[in-house]
């Protein structure tokens, strides 16, 4: 058997040499450093995740209605009439879930690690537009179903360009193709959800491993393997990605898929995280629900919305807080002066720094999710503002401090030596 299946590899390998060099290039002759910890599983399961997204997209797709009138009802029909629906509709709704709980802990590794500096600032940027994408993809499909939810998130998100200065009231009106978001929104949102937007993520994350591959992959000590090499022309601190890493991120796969079985088996919803509560009714232009939220992964931004008070009557300041919040992200790998990469060789400014920004970017999320007066008034002292509002503007200017003050703090920060090799 095994000879048969190197007798036809060989077939093909005369006719299509090109595939065998590309495995090579990127698989088993690519070095990657022998000192990957835990936090380099997020990259491969963002992948798998992508992957499940898809395929489990493909099937939804053949039995879901694109049509205002009958959206709702096509989503119940595959949760209660077709065969295995239900499982395939909560591995999607759960699956966009798990893709950005990866995709935030792969973000953090780069911070950890210092992942964006010099030479990988290209990895890091095309990362942010994956992670823009990823967003768009998400408010977009989160429509699709037709619920409560779905209509007011997406009246209220799409309603947010009309804030933008001269252009505004009519972007709005392009976008949703409409005066109120309606059957034509709808229909466009499943355009881009299920054909454009997925393309341009899958074009994105190839361009971000083959620039990963072009200067090859930092590590936990933030040491550049291929000042060191061998005899044979081999970074000494690096080992072939297959079959040393293909296996080493199969046990993380199967670990995830077990946590994501179990999520997906018992709380799919995730108490109303996953899938909000609002979203088992269908949509009613005429009745607003009372608390109107984003799904989880966007909650913290929309923290920074709420915290912005407007001007003029005009909401646009927390508009654009809110979108200079997510695009500051593009300029990290500029705005960090620290001569080391990585957590282990910093000093305590940036370790303190890094500390407080997870603590406020958790707040914000958790604040994001609640009413506004969810901890009562304020008081006199604060103009009666609520608590919960003071609480959301402390943590904006504390997120934008970690941009914002970055070049200062890390500029100052006592690093340690960083050692020749990579520590194990
Ligand atoms: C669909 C989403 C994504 C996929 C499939 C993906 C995939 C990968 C893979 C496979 C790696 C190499 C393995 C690893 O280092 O874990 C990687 C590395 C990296 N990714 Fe992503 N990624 C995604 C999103 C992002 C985002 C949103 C960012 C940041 C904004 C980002 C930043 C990076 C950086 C800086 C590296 C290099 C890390 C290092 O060498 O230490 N990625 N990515």
């Amino acid at each position: 058997m095994a000879s048969r299946l190197m007798a036809l590899w060989d077939w093909f390998d005369a006719r299509m040499p090109s595939v065998g060099e590309e495995f090579r290039k990127h698989m088993s002759e690519y070095y990657a450093p022998k000192n990957f910890n835990f936090w380099y599983f997020f990259g491969a399961l963002s992948i798998l995740v992508l992957v499940i997204q898809i395929v489990s997209g493909i099937f939804l797709t053949m039995n879901y209605k694109p049509d205002a009138a009958l959206a709702f009802g096509s989503v119940e029909y595959i949760m209660r009439d077709v065969p295995g629906g239900w499982l395939i509709r909560y591995i999607h709704s759960t699956g966009a879930s798990a893709f950005f709980v990866v995709v935030y802990l792969h973000m953090f590794r780069g911070l950890l690690y210092g992942s964006y500096k010099a030479p990988r600032e290209l990895i890091w940027i095309f990362g942010v537009l994956i992670y823009l994408t990823l967003m768009g993809e998400a408010f977009m499909g989160y429509l699709l179903p037709w619920g409560q939810m779905s209509y007011w998130g997406a009246q209220v998100i799409v309603n947010l360009f009309s804030t933008i200065p001269l252009i505004g009231p009519d972007l709005a009106i392009w976008i949703r193709g409409d005066y109120v978001v309606g059957d034509a929104t709808l229909n466009r949102f499943f355009a881009l959800h299920v054909v454009a937007l997925p393309l341009v993520l899958l074009g994105l994350v190839a361009a971000h491993i083959l620039a990963l591959h072009d200067v090859g992959s930092n590590n936990p000590d933030g040491v550049e393997i291929k000042k060191v090499k061998g005899p044979d022309g081999h970074p000494l601190d690096g080992i072939p990605f297959h079959p040393y890493y293909t296996v080493k991120d199969l046990a993380g796969a199967v670990l995830f898929m077990a946590v994501f079985c179990v999520i997906l088996f018992f709380v799919p919803e995730m108490g109303g995280y996953f899938l909000e509560y609002n979203n088992f009714i269908p949509a009613d232009p005429l009745k607003t629900p009372a608390h109107i939220a984003p799904v989880w992964y966007f909650t913290p931004y929309y923290s920074v919305l709420r915290a912005v008070p407007p001007l003029f009557n005009s909401q646009f300041p927390g508009v654009l807080a809110m979108g200079i919040a997510t695009l500051i992200l593009f300029f990290l790998p500029w705005l960090d002066r620290g001569t080391v990469k990585s957590i282990r060789y910093r000093g305590g400014l940036y370790k303190s720094a890094l500390a407080i920004f997870v603590f406020t970017f958790l707040m914000l999320g958790y604040l994001g999710t609640e009413p506004v007066t969810v901890w009562g008034q304020a008081g006199a002292w604060l103009g009666n503002a609520d608590r919960a509002t003071v609480a959301a503007r402390i943590f904006t200017v504390l997120y934008f401090a970690f941009f914002f003050l970055m070049p200062w703090y890390t500029a100052r920060d006592k690093t340690r030596p960083v050692p020749e090799r990579v520590t194990m």
